[in-house]
């Protein structure tokens, strides 16, 4: 029996495309909307090279209105995993009316038109961060949403709160809000990867292209925290456990309601761990400096994923040394990203 179509906003970035390339293993049918803001059609080339099977794409914005109404015309969608948005911490705090436009009224604009195409599953894409800074570890879903301290984080903590309303006031819809905890790695092919632009500002792809040799030093942000080694602690997960948490999460949208899941491994490395693991698995070394702690760091949280294992049937089963080999084998054979091949046409892709 053919399984049901799905569209994935964001499709063509980091998790999103793991995430189809996961789907479209399981069966599924995949549409994915992206404005490319952040990302490369290339990704997606990739990912139905890979699976051997085609996907649909369609380059718009999500906050276009007329854009969703053709594409819900267009494709008979059973649910949505809604990745697309910005997602730099520190661009948030110089461009607030960014972020609030793209994750809060991209989100608007999107449940209006599942709304009026009577699309009620939906899969959002949330953080970690929004337990804020006052919650004990690890988290829990049960404990409450805390004060955020940038705008990103406020702008996810919002569309939550959003969608919670959303599901109470109307029994039709279906809502998983997934708490990502820190996502690394690539699939282990090594054709599929975070492709950061700029500055990375996330610690993995940061050591990564120090170790390739893009950058020279890694800058440590604190060695003055309540830690064993003084620098933060996080719960690193595996983007494919990441991806494969998203079918999981689909199978309970056939249960009306709210339903929250953290999607973590449930242990807390520092970042000197992550680079001497680096170290170990590149055979690379990592020079870093200690600098100033960085503005809105926490010092150490990660995941009570119970939930998840016993409700969706999900764990995260990729352990660190398969995360950091994966991470360098995309990082090494393709040290400056999708770049060179980004000229590449791909067949079944269509304008909004
Ligand atoms: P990403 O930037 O690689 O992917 C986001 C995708 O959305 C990109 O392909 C971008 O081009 C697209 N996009 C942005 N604005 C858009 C718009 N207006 N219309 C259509 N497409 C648009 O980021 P990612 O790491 O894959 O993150 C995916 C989602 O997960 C985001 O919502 C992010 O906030 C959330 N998240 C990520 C992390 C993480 O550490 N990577 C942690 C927690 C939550
Ligand atoms: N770090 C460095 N140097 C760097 C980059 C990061 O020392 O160059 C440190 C940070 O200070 C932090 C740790 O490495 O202690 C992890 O930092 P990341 O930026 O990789 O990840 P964060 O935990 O800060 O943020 C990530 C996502 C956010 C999300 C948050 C909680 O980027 O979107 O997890 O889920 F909100």
């Amino acid at each position: 029996m053919q399984k049901p179509k799905i569209l994935v906003t964001g499709g063509a970035g980091y998790i999103g495309s793991h995430t189809a390339l996961v789907l479209l293993e399981a069966g599924y049918e995949v549409v994915v909307l992206d404005s490319l803001i952040n990302a490369s059609r290339e990704s997606l080339r990739r990912v139905q090279e890979i699976v051997g099977r085609e996907l649909v794409f369609i380059e718009g914005d999500v906050r276009d209105r007329a854009c969703l109404d053709r594409l819900f015309g267009d494709h008979d969608i059973y649910a949505v995993i809604h990745f697309a948005g910005l997602k730099a911490v520190g661009e948030s705090v110089e461009q607030p009316l960014a972020y609030y436009d793209t994750n809060v009224g991209g989100s608007l604009t999107l449940c209006r038109a599942m709304h009026a195409a009577g699309v009620f599953r939906l899969v959002f894409s949330s953080s970690a961060t929004v337990y804020g800074p006052d919650a004990p570890v690890p988290y829990r879903e049960s404990m409450p949403r805390g004060r955020t301290s940038n705008p990103y984080g406020t702008s996810k903590s919002i569309v939550e709160q959003t969608l919670e309303d959303l599901v109470h006031a109307d029994g039709r819809w279906s809502v998983s809000l997934l708490r990502y905890f820190n996502p690394i790695g690539a699939h282990p092919s090594g054709r599929l990867g975070e492709d950061p632009q700029g500055v990375p500002n996330n610690l993995l792809p940061f050591i990564a292209q120090v170790a390739v040799g893009r950058r020279q030093a890694l800058t440590v942000f604190g060695n003055d925290y309540a830690t064993e080694d003084g620098t933060c602690v996080r719960d690193y997960l595996h983007v494919m456990d990441l991806a494969e948490g998203h079918v999981g999460a689909l199978n309970r949208l056939g249960q009306a309601g709210l339903h929250i899941y953290n999607l973590g491994a449930g242990k807390g490395l520092s970042v000197l761990q992550m680079v001497e693991a680096f170290e170990r698995i590149s055979l690379r070394p990592i020079p870093y400096h200690f600098a100033p702690r960085r503005d809105g760091d926490l010092a150490a949280f990660w995941a009570d994923s119970q939930k998840a294992e016993q409700e969706l049937g999900w764990r995260a089963k990729r352990g660190l040394d398969d995360m950091i080999a994966d991470t360098w084998r995309w990082q090494r054979q393709n040290p400056h990203g999708y770049r060179s091949e980004i000229n590449v046409k791909s067949q079944g892709t269509s304008k909004c």
